[in-house]
């Protein structure tokens, strides 16, 4: 059995409970046959020059975590930067915020070229490579420029934008051309897989060969969706927990004469947060009988504040927060609660439990395993409703939801009233159908999925 090696900007310890789905799931994979973990510590160290590191080494179970420091110069380009200033608005379809600066881009290849440089001395002859997300795409092309020739694969977990969008990115051709360094690339959803085709396809003439096989740039690649899933049972696990039971029942007590409403977030611009809020608003100016009565609990944790659109964010919806509130709120009843810090994992299934409403809007998102922590949190005889985006790329398997455009206030808001009001047989046999879908494609189902199909032989 090969060993597994996966790579991400960041990793976590696999043994803590607290790393989540995503972390939990990899650090299976990887204690199964012995691994490592490659990535950045998350330290930023002044004292480098860039395209300089440092890199640490650690054993946790069978698991060896390698991390490098960066240098700030770097951290600013290539994660503030290019990562998160450049891809992260481009591929969520924000042409309007994308800050197209050239110093990111040499940023982004530096880190790059310095993780190949800093990875390649750890590889093995048969092992099996696993690259995530969008901070690290050209790191195959890096690898491979390196005369590295194990199999690499390549998941990303936000989504594709269409070819045109694609193409408003300067140096989009380099972008694009890196993915063919790569045996497969798997994307979240048919929609992204589409773009993408369409992408090889019109602007770098690649030729379909079937069966999601590109070729172009005399290399072949595979291409297709994998959903990433939860970790039903382990987060099962989390709301049985003390601290989960604990924040249900005590919101249920503060709450027992009004329905909670919930939206969990990182504060960010692809999360659709303050259409959200004036679609609550809507909902109490509309249907004046949900005024007293429903909650909306918004948790908001802050994400990337050094870049200057999470700034703009965060105030714009200080001021509509502070508006519904001030327009709404009486001695007895507030419409909203906003919180902006982060709330302990462990709090998430009860919080979840407790809510009649789950708001998961964005206006474009890869997956958004909110959604899916929601729906598995519930009461089964009495579970709440899941309003989800169409433009989440959950809502390809969540088709029980009651699904939503977010840019459209006011259906919006009648979906939200829908939800307060569906009856009970209803609320059970949309729950059944979303638990059977999610717990089919779990994690575990995303991982075997694609690891199986990068040790597939090529056609
Ligand atoms: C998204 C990205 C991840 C990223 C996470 C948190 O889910 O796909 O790669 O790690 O956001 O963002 P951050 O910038 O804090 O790592």
């Amino acid at each position: 059995m090969s060993r597994l090696v996966v790579v991400s900007n960041r990793l976590a310890d696999p043994r803590r409970p607290a790393a989540g789905g995503l972390a939990v799931a990899l650090g299976d994979a990887l204690n199964r046959s012995g691994g490592l973990w490659f990535g950045w510590s998350g330290t930023v160290r002044p004292q480098l020059q860039p395209g300089e590191s440092r890199l640490h080494q650690r054993q946790a179970g069978r698991v060896t975590l390698a991390t490098v420091d960066l240098a700030t110069e770097d951290h600013v380009a290539y994660y503030q930067g290019y990562s998160n200033s450049v891809l992260w608005p481009v591929f969520h379809y924000r042409l309007d915020l994308a800050d197209f600066h050239s110093a990111y881009l040499d940023g982004y290849r530096r880190v790059n070229r310095m993780f190949a440089a800093r990875l390649l001395p750890l590889l093995r002859d048969d092992d099996l490579i696993w690259i995530h997300d969008y901070h690290l795409i050209p790191l195959a092309a890096e690898l491979r420029a390196l005369g590295c020739r194990q199999r690499i694969g390549f998941f990303l977990h936000i989504p594709v934008p269409p070819p045109l969008l694609l193409a408003a990115l300067p140096q989009h051709e380099w972008l694009m051309r890196a993915f063919f360094a790569y045996d497969l690339v798997g994307l979240q959803s048919e929609a992204d897989v589409g773009h993408f085709r369409r992408y090889m396809i019109n602007e770098a003439n690649a030729e379909d060969l079937g069966a999601g096989r590109l070729a172009a740039f005399s290399r072949e690649l595979r291409v297709g969706a994998f959903p990433i899933g939860m970790d039903v049972q382990e987060f099962e696990r989390l709301g049985r927990g003390a601290e989960a039971v604990q924040t249900g029942e005590a919101l249920r007590a503060e709450y027992a004469r009004r329905q909670l409403l919930l939206g969990i977030d990182r504060l960010d611009y692809s999360k659709g947060i303050p259409q959200r809020v004036r679609a609550f608003r809507h909902l109490l100016e509309k249907y004046p009988e949900n005024r007293g009565r429903s909650t909306l609990i918004m948790i908001a944790s802050p994400s990337r504040d050094d870049v200057l659109a999470y700034t703009d964010l965060r105030q714009e919806l200080e001021g509509l927060c502070g508006a519904i509130n001030g327009d709404y709120g009486d001695l007895d009843w507030m419409p909203l609660r906003y919180i902006h810090r982060i709330v302990a994992r462990r709090r998430v299934p009860g919080l979840c439990r407790a809510a009649r409403v789950g708001l998961v809007t964005p206006l474009r998102d890869g997956m958004n395993l909110v959604a899916k922590e929601y729906v598995v949190s519930q009461d089964a005889q009495d579970p709440g409703v899941l309003v989800l985006s169409r433009f989440a790329g959950a809502a390809e398997q969540l088709k029980d939801a009651l699904l939503v455009n977010p840019y459209d206030t006011e259906s919006m808001a009648a979906a939200i009233q829908t939800a307060l009001h569906m009856p009970l047989e209803e609320r059970q046999q949309r729950h059944a159908r979303l638990m059977e879908s999610i717990r089919q494609h779990d994690v575990h189902w995303w991982r075997r999925s694609f690891l199986q199909a990068l040790q597939e032989p090529a056609a």
